[in-house]
């Protein structure tokens, strides 16, 4: 009985016994699912967001379940600088090793796990163990830990990291959460590899961004044309593109690009461009017209590469508006040609004015000498007026060489344009007469006379270009002219009196345009102009140090607009002189080396009852002037002689 009561008491003890292991087996049972389960929500966690700090959150909590610790930490490798930084820490605090310390790799217990990339467990018995074997780990010592688990952290066969489990307790871990620490570090070590991929391409990302955005401004804000030309059409165009042509990126897209080309410089462009794409050499810049969208002829230079574009041959293209710098050009070459054409014309004037006074004083003599009923007389009429025209031209010729003789004086311009209007308009009645004059002009320093008639000049132009009647338009303005706009004209910056002549006439194409001035262009027939208006206009203009501008465009009309430097000083007023022919008695003293010039000069001076002495020369002249000087009343001068010069001359007998 007895033993049976013990027996009973064994077996109940081993009941009791099994009974209280038993949730201990049921839990032993159980742990392989939790584990699972905890596998699984990290895993969750982990794939839940990229957001690298708040996986690191959630890891330590649900680690926390698995594999009790007093202290967790994430370190990461940086190879690119030799550092480890602290990514991830939890529990007791080591110094140097916080969050974000960064400590170097070399000699660290982090670079021994990478050499050799094994999981550690360091539980030892006393701290000279530790200090003997794994020094590194002194300070967690010191901190009171004395179980430590270090897990590489693996992705793609590269140790980017350690993972530190550590516990306060004494051998608190056994072999078993070892290989546990191990699966969760590997699953951490794919998301921080995903995390650090991600941050590098977002980086990237920014990078490509930010110098798209530099490459950007750069074309964006260029003052030249950019653009890619490809299938016959303009892409990629950069803003000036647009506001040069006038049509946005779309529409250039849609349109051949030569419809902007301007139909004479069509095939040559359009021959140069499949040169190019063909991988023909060709100098890279030349200059051609566009036509924009308000049908505005521009002038362009452009530079041209080929490239591939979207994988495909192409062109790239600067384009730079050079219409203004063409302009200025023109005007320059023109200025250039006439000067040119002036210091010829001029040349030919001189001497053939010599000529023609000698054939006049000599007529004039004969006639002098005759009563108009000689049967010369009508003869020598003729030459007299044949003589006179070839004046009235080579008068025409040297104020176009040089402007004339002058006679400065300070004038109202408005007074002239009103006097010469007002006495061409009673001449031709059918055109009427606009005037648009500005109030207080400024004076301009001018021979009156050479102005009249260059308005004259332009009146009787715009009348022929009028022949059914019209309207012409005068128009003064006060003007400040800047460096740019006058240099093509070889004139001063400054203040300037404008004068525009406008007609509604026929108009001028630009070929005539480009040519009026020249002397003896005309498009008048034979008899009706000799082209020398305009020329002679030219050369008073240019005398005054002024210049003169023209706009025309065929069938609308042309604008002739004058601009006179503005003067300081005050308009004077017109005397009147009379036109009687004076005659004398008194002795005069003729100075001019030309031969001809001298003779007929004596002969005329003393039919009109003076006594001349001659001299050839400014040293003749004051040898004359010693002998004679009580008698001689006047001399007359030529300025330009070979030797002593006119001026040296008079200043001497000045004196
Ligand atoms: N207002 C105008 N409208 C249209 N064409 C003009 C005008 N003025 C000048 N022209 C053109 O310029 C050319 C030269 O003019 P310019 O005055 O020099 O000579 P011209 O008038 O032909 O002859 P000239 O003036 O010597 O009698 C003219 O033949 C004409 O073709
Ligand atoms: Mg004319």
């Amino acid at each position: 009985m007895r033993k049976k009561i013990t027996e009973l008491k064994a077996s109940e003890e081993r009941i009791e016994r099994v009974e209280q292991a038993l949730p201990k087996r049921e839990e032993e049972a159980n742990r392989p699912a939790q584990e699972n389960a905890i596998m699984a929500e990290i895993g969750r966690i982990i794939s839940s967001t990229l957001n690298i700090e708040e996986v690191y959150e959630s890891f330590a909590k649900e680690a926390q379940k698995l594999i009790p610790f007093d202290r967790i930490s994430i370190n990461l490798i940086n190879l690119e600088d030799g550092t480890v930084i602290v990514a991830y820490v939890s529990g007791l605090d080591i110094p140097a090793r916080r969050l974000g310390d960064i400590y170097l790799l070399k000699d660290s217990a982090t670079e021994r796990i990478r050499g050799n990339p094994l999981s550690l467990l360091i539980q030892p018995e006393t701290r000279e163990e530790l200090e003997s074997k794994f020094p590194k780990f002194m300070p967690h010592f010191q901190a009171g830990l004395r179980s430590m688990m270090a897990i590489p952290l693996i992705s793609r066969d590269t140790v980017i990291g350690i993972l530190h489990l550590q516990s306060a307790k004494t051998k608190a871990y056994t072999d078993k959460d070892l290989r546990l620490a191990e699966r969760i570090a590997s699953q951490i070590a794919g998301a921080i590899a995903n995390a650090q991929l991600f941050a590098q391409r977002k980086r990237a990302e920014e990078a490509l961004q930010a110098s798209e955005e530099k490459y950007r401004l750069l074309v964006q804000n260029s003052n030249d044309a950019i653009f890619i030309a490809q299938d016959g059409v303009i892409k990629f165009p950069n803003l000036k593109t647009e506001e040069l042509l006038g049509y946005s990126a779309a529409e250039l897209a849609e349109t051949p690009f030569v419809n902007h080309i301007h139909p004479d410089d069509r095939s040559m462009v359009a021959e140069r461009h499949k040169k190019r794409l063909g991988g023909q050499k060709l100098p890279s810049t030349y200059s051609f017209r566009v036509i924009n969208r308000v049908d505005e002829e521009l002038w362009v230079e452009i530079n041209a590469v080929s490239i591939l574009w979207e994988a495909r041959p192409a062109t790239l293209n600067f384009l730079r508006d050079i219409t203004e710098k063409k302009k200025l050009e023109a005007q320059f070459l023109q200025a250039q040609k006439m000067e040119a054409v002036g210091t010829l014309a001029g040349g030919i004037a001189h001497d053939f004015n010599n000529l023609l006074m000698g054939i006049q004083g000599h007529t004039s003599l004969m006639m002098l000498d005759m009563v108009p009923t000689h049967r010369h007389y009508k003869m020598l009429k003729c030459v007299e007026e044949q003589v006179k025209s070839g004046a009235d031209l080579t008068w025409q010729l040297l104020s176009f060489a040089r402007g004339g003789k002058n006679e400065f004086k300070p004038t109202d311009l408005n007074a002239i344009i009103k006097k010469s209007s007002t006495m061409f308009g009673r001449a031709k009645k059918e055109i009427s007469i606009l005037q648009s004059l500005q109030q207080d002009l400024w004076p301009v320093e001018v021979d009156r006379g050479q102005i009249e008639q260059v308005l004259l000049n332009l009146y009787v132009n715009a009348w022929q270009a009028m022949p059914s009647g019209g309207s012409l338009c005068l128009e003064t303005k006060n003007v400040v002219l800047d460096e740019n706009y006058v240099r093509p004209f070889n004139a001063k910056p400054g203040n300037y009196v404008k004068t525009s002549v406008t007609d509604t006439g026929v108009g001028m194409d630009e070929k005539t345009r480009k040519r009026i001035f020249e002397p003896f262009f005309t498009t008048k027939e034979m008899g009706r102009g000799t082209g020398l208006g305009l020329a002679t206009v030219y050369g008073i203009i240019t005398g005054h140090g002024g210049f003169i501008n023209v706009y025309s465009q065929k069938g609308h009309g042309a604008t002739f607009t004058i601009y006179l430097p503005a003067s300081e000083k005050k308009v004077e007023k017109e005397k009147k002189t009379s036109a009687q022919l004076l005659k004398g008695t008194e002795t005069i003293l003729l100075v001019d080396d030309e031969e001809v010039v001298v003779n007929v000069s004596r002969m005329l001076l003393e039919a009109m009852g003076y006594k001349v002495f001659m001299a050839r020369s400014g040293q003749e002249a004051l040898g004359v002037y010693k002998a004679r000087k009580e008698e001689i009343n006047l001399v007359i001068m030529d300025m330009i002689m070979p030797g002593m010069g006119g001026e040296n001359a008079i200043d001497i007998l000045k004196r």
